[in-house]
């Protein structure tokens, strides 16, 4: 059976079939940011997991950031974004990724990190888990060691763990 904080937030993820396009059933996580009591249990929940195992927490635009800087201001640390290509203005690493329903690329500053800062990835979705892999990346050209990427919900039929390799990776929810 599910937690209490799990049926919680199952209770607040919608599903929207055919977007951005057909055949695509997207997870909308709306309803679970606009309800205070789901959100904050949620990141409660989360940075309690993590507390005292990271440093920094890196947020995957754009709505790994409103997951990342909720849990980093609850553990008292920083937050790190890992941005769509062009926005961040300092040197960058690029990666490009495919993902579910196109391809895309993202960057890091290259100092972003201090030498061998433990990092906790959060983000909504993980799908095919191109857009995970590609951060990890980064955050591990950029010096830092990631310590667990942390979603929301796992799309496990497209086998997204596979991509991440050994790294670990935890979701709340599973379908
Ligand atoms: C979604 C989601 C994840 C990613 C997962 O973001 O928030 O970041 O897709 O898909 P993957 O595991 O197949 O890579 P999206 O790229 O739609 O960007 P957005 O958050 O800016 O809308
Ligand atoms: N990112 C990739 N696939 C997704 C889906 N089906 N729903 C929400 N976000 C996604």
């Amino acid at each position: 059976g599910l937690t209490g904080i799990q049926q919680l937030v199952a209770s607040k993820l919608r599903d929207i079939p055919d977007f951005p396009q057909p055949g695509v059933v997207f997870r909308d996580f709306t309803p679970l940011l606009a309800d205070g009591a789901a959100l904050g249990a949620l990141v409660r929940d989360t940075a309690a997991r993590y507390a005292g195992r990271v440093d920094v927490v890196v947020g995957i635009e754009a709505r790994g950031f409103i997951l990342a800087a909720a849990v980093a201001y609850e553990l008292g640390l920083g937050m790190v974004p890992v941005r769509k290509a062009g926005k961040l203005p300092g040197k960058t690493y690029r990666q490009s990724y495919a993902l579910e329903y196109g391809t895309a690329e993202i960057e890091v500053h290259t100092d972003a990190f201090p030498p061998g800062q433990r990092v906790l990835v959060l983000d909504d979705v993980l799908a095919t888990g191109g857009t995970a892999e590609a951060a990890c990346s980064l955050i591990e050209r950029a010096g830092a060691s990631v310590v667990a990427v942390e979603v929301v919900l796992e799309l496990a039929f497209l086998e997204g763990r596979r991509r991440l390799g050994d790294r670990t990776v935890n979701a709340l929810l599973t379908v």
